[in-house]
């Protein structure tokens, strides 16, 4: 795996596929080439070819691809593309997309969680693995099931059942020219519909040369593709109609896909975005982080100072509490535009971590200034790689979370989280403070994560309601204990962002000393509380917040009868290890925001009064 460095684009596997009238590698090869926006370093195309499987794969840049086409062209009608960004295995042709058995083939984007165990099984039986892919898993299980008799529709619905993870798959069969299998579970997925032609696109930007009618795919479905049309199953396998839509793709660079808003396309972003900037950081195969060099000694760290504005801000919060936890290394924070004037003494031997979606808000960039002047290291967390954070750090931290649209921030702080999770434990282990088995489940909880988000937003309906209360509201009141706490000042900013109702984030503990008073039977209460060590006491202050009438509004994985005080209204969570829990924890409350701001009628994505990037003081 490469070092997020030396990475241009943002990282994310395009998927295409075209049931095609007459020959389809070139059509492939330009689907491919709008999704170039994602990323990658290898390419290929697989078809089905007098009923044989047949492919072409190149490392590097899609005229690789076609040169390879030129020399060995490929007649298929049904065919299947996919631009790769390589998270298992290195980014050779070997490890390139479509993998294949002589039955199946399969371009997949995402992660597969359990793919060493399902592997091992799967190899016991003899099946014979050719790359270092959590893919070829899938390409395997699949296999496996048609062997057993099984056509390829059941196969595909049975080796569904078995995989774990949050991803997008296309799949072709041997001796089918007439179908094609897709399954969206965390990655997005676009079917596009032409005349007695059908595609199939990680999303609209990339059919947009064919078909501008499309149905976006929605969370757990997956759809069996004909020339005549798409027959489409959710997640309990019965079979949907989704909304077939005119796609405006062609006139923009990124799209809406099937939300109302970027912001809620953004939220639904998460599970692929976060795999994707996890993948930068983490050698998945081996379970390890993988981090660039800092041109710093990590264990020579004497301090880290962090510094950003707004929702990068807390995010440099959470930060603090994961480097002093895990890596043992104080941390001084400070919002940006504090620290700047502060004429804070540096250490020598310090590290400065500079956290911005956009790369070019001026008081962080004033504050990189300050701490590159008092000899600081300099490292951004940045999502535009061109951006002027960027340009003037040592080392640049890519988030790759793709165009953020929305105001409010979102995708980029989780990504963000990402990040900064993978540092702490890359500083821990340097420092010899975090050993191998506890590296081992802190990068196991983090690569569940994805699979947890999909699974939040596909419990949207829950958070309507709950906006419907706070909608009635004046004051809105958050708290948490620990990484919580961040959680609860982000939750509180994205509400008030967007709705413009007032809401506070407070540390869980603070309750007593001031906003005590302000609790009535009109105040909601949002308590961010994972069941950690500090759970208890958490609850002691929810128990504070229900004698005065607050209205309480719990997320946690805690089980109902552990939870000692009457709430309103419980988000039930799941467990997962603790440097998961932040990450997890913002997005419910962005969907609480996004809701509430809905039913007030207000501009999500353009919330008055507020800019994307703030190039000003
Ligand atoms: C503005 C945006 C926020 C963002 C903050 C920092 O206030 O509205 O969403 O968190 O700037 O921006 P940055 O690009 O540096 O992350």
């Amino acid at each position: 795996m490469g070092w997020g460095t030396e990475r241009n684009g943002i990282g994310m596997c395009g998927i295409v596929g075209i049931l095609g009238k007459s020959t389809v590698a070139t059509n492939l090869v330009d689907a491919l080439r709008r999704l170039e926006y994602r990323g990658y370093d290898s390419a290929g195309i697989a078809t089905v070819e007098d009923g044989s499987l047949e492919r072409r794969r190149a490392e590097g840049k899609l005229r690789n691809l076609e040169r390879r086409l030129n020399d060995e062209p490929l007649a298929g009608r049904t065919g299947i593309g996919h631009t790769r960004w390589a998270t298992h295995g290195r980014p050779t042709e070997r490890n390139a997309h479509p993998h294949m058995t002589a039955k199946v083939s399969v371009v997949h984007n995402g992660i597969i969680e359990n793919f060493r165990a399902l592997r091992a099984e799967l190899e016991a039986k003899g099946h014979v693995f050719e790359t270092d892919t959590d893919t070829e898993s899938v390409v395997h299980l699949i296999t496996d099931e048609m062997q057993k008799g099984l056509p390829p529709v059941d196969a595909v619905r049975e080796a569904l059942q078995h995989l774990e993870g949050a991803f997008a798959l296309g799949i072709i069969f041997a001796g089918h020219d007439d179908l094609m299998i897709a399954a969206r579970k965390g990655s997005p997925l676009a079917i596009g519909y032409g005349a007695g032609e059908m595609y199939l696109g990680s999303d609209a930007i990339a059919l947009a040369p064919f078909t501008d009618t499309i149905t976006y795919l929605e969370e757990g479905d997956w759809a069996v593709l004909t020339r005549n049309g798409a027959e489409i199953h959710d997640l309990e396998g019965a079979i949907v109609e989704r909304p077939v839509v005119k796609s405006v793709a062609s006139a923009l660079l990124v799209d809406k896909g099937n939300h109302r808003h970027f912001m809620a396309k953004e939220i639904h972003e998460q599970p692929e975005v976060i795999s994707h900037t996890l993948a930068n950081y983490i050698d998945m195969a081996a379970g390890r982080v993988n981090f660039p060099d800092l041109g710093i000694a990590l264990d020579s760290i004497d301090r880290v100072t962090i510094s950003a504005c707004g929702t990068a801000y807390y995010a440099g919060l959470v930060a603090k509490y994961w480097i002093e936890r895990i890596a043992r290394v104080p941390v001084e924070i400070d919002v940006a535009s504090e620290l700047r004037y502060r004429e804070a003494p540096l250490p020598p031997n310090g590290l400065a971590l500079l956290v911005s979606q956009s790369g070019e808000t001026a008081d962080t960039l004033a504050t990189l200034r300050y701490c590159r002047a008092n000899g600081q290291r300099i490292a951004s967390i940045v999502n535009v790689r061109t951006s002027t954070i960027a340009r003037e750090s040592h080392t640049v931290l890519p988030t790759l979370a793709g165009p953020e649209i929305g105001v409010a921030s979102t995708k980029a702080f989780t990504c963000q989280l990402s990040v900064l999770a993978c540092l702490a434990l890359a500083i821990g282990r340097a420092r010899g403070v975090l050993d191998r088995d506890a590296e081992a489940a802190h990068v196991k909880a983090l690569t569940e994560i994805p699979r947890h988000v999909a699974g939040i937003v596909r419990h949207e309906s829950q958070f309507v309601s709950i906006a419907q209360e706070l909608s009635k509201a004046r004051d809105v009141l958050y708290l948490g204990r620990g990484t919580s706490y961040p959680i609860a000042l982000e939750g509180a900013l994205k509400l008030k962002e967007i709705s413009y109702l007032h809401a506070e984030g407070y540390a869980a503990g603070e309750l007593k000393h001031g906003p005590i008073a302000l609790i009535d039977d009109n105040v909601p209460v949002i308590v961010v509380a994972p069941e950690d060590d500090l759970f208890d006491k958490t609850i002691s202050n929810m128990q504070e917040v229900a004698a005065r009438g607050g209205q309480i509004i719990l997320i946690s994985d805690a089980a109902p009868h552990k939870v000692a005080c009457k709430v309103a209204a419980h988000i039930e969570m799941p467990s997962v290890g603790t440097i998961a829990t932040p990450l997890l924890y913002a997005v419910p409350t962005q969907l609480i925001a996004y809701h509430t701001a809905v039913i007030m009628g207000t501009d999500v994505d353009q919330p008055r009064n507020l800019a994307k990037s703030v190039t000003v003081e």
